[in-house]
């Protein structure tokens, strides 16, 4: 028998894999789309203290093997969000994503956040291109500790702490987390990058620069929270390109406790949710895995199968793959 149950520190996710932010959760009727989606919880749009009309266009573009985004962090602002909540919230696990310049705008969207009801917030110390928020304030110990100590000491809800990949102290930055009593680390959110047009001579998106996200990005994420359990105790939640159940099956093998999933429900649409259950519990179920739990961080050596099991598993994994295809 296998569960898909998956925990992340105090809460319990009926599925492992989560809509990630920014997609399909900017208002309450897509977030409840979601949940009816096969997502174990969805990753509410980040809010900021004052309504914000983002970038101008072009703020998206395609490129090989994912996609560049600089949304601006469009959103009615907290107050508003409420109504959004309000539809979202009797349907199923909400995460509130916050953004904010420094601890004590933090602390009081968190609180907001939680009277609305969300089961978790997620703070956004990560957009790549937001001026004087996300990763800005995001890559530096000092005031992530502070950020994540305010918010701490502002609700009783679980805090995560949404980290970048444009950092090379990654580890630094999420022991801040956990040393402020943060309860998860989320990662990843998207590298920075720019497109440029040949005929226009220019850069293709109006801020410039933007976060590359998509299929691209899974090596990147699945090698951040690789590292970040090798220091860290408190959970850890990956993102970063997952479209299968072969990307999820990486991001837990790699430490992760669940998984949440973005530009795929673009790609793949809203059902990609329920295609990546059915893989990963087929696998489950075929390599003796009978919880997500029992998987977790199954690729490191402390954590790993031993080598015999492991030589068993690829070539069982061979009839796995003829299988699923
Ligand atoms: C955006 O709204 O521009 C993206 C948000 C993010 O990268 O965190």
């Amino acid at each position: 028998m296998v569960s898909l149950i998956a925990k992340v520190g105090a809460l319990s996710f009926d599925k492992p894999g989560m809509v990630a932010s920014g997609i399909m959760d900017e208002t309450g009727q897509s977030m409840v789309r979601m949940l009816g989606c096969g997502a174990g919880a969805v990753v509410s749009k980040s809010v900021g203290m004052k309504p914000n009309e983002g970038h101008a266009n072009p703020c998206f573009t395609e490129t090989e093997g994912g996609m560049v985004n600089a949304m601006g962090l469009p959103n009615p602002g907290i107050e508003l969000f409420e109504e959004e909540m309000k539809v979202a919230v009797p349907h199923g696990k909400i995460i509130g994503s916050i953004y904010g310049s420094g601890p004590e705008e933090f602390g009081a969207l968190a609180g907001k956040m939680e009277d609305y009801g969300a089961c978790a917030v997620e703070l956004n110390l990560s957009c790549p291109h937001a001026k004087g928020y996300g990763m800005e304030v995001g890559t530096d110990p000092r005031m992530v500790r502070d950020i994540v100590s305010a918010v701490k000491s502002a609700v009783d809800i679980p805090v995560w702490a949404k980290l970048t990949p444009n950092s090379h102290i990654l580890a630094d930055i999420g022991m801040a987390v956990q040393e402020a009593g943060g309860d998860a680390v989320v990662a990843v959110n998207t590298l920075k990058a720019m497109v440029i047009s040949p005929e226009f001579a220019r850069p293709v998106l109006s801020n410039r620069f933007g976060g590359l996200s998509g299929k691209v990005l899974k090596p990147v994420g699945v090698r951040a929270v690789y590292d970040l359990r090798t220091v860290l105790d408190i959970p850890i939640v990956g993102v970063g390109g997952i479209s299968t159940w072969r990307d999820a099956a990486e991001y837990i093998m790699a430490g992760a406790s669940a998984f949440q999933v973005g530009s795929a429900v673009l790609t793949e649409g809203p059902c990609v949710f329920e295609c990546i259950n059915e893989g990963l519990e087929a696998f489950m179920h075929d390599y003796g895995y009978g919880s997500v739990s029992a998987m977790e961080g199954a690729a490191h050596e402390r954590g790993g199968r031993s080598n015999r099991e492991c030589d068993r598993g690829v070539l069982r994994h061979q009839d796995v793959r003829v299988r699923m295809e």
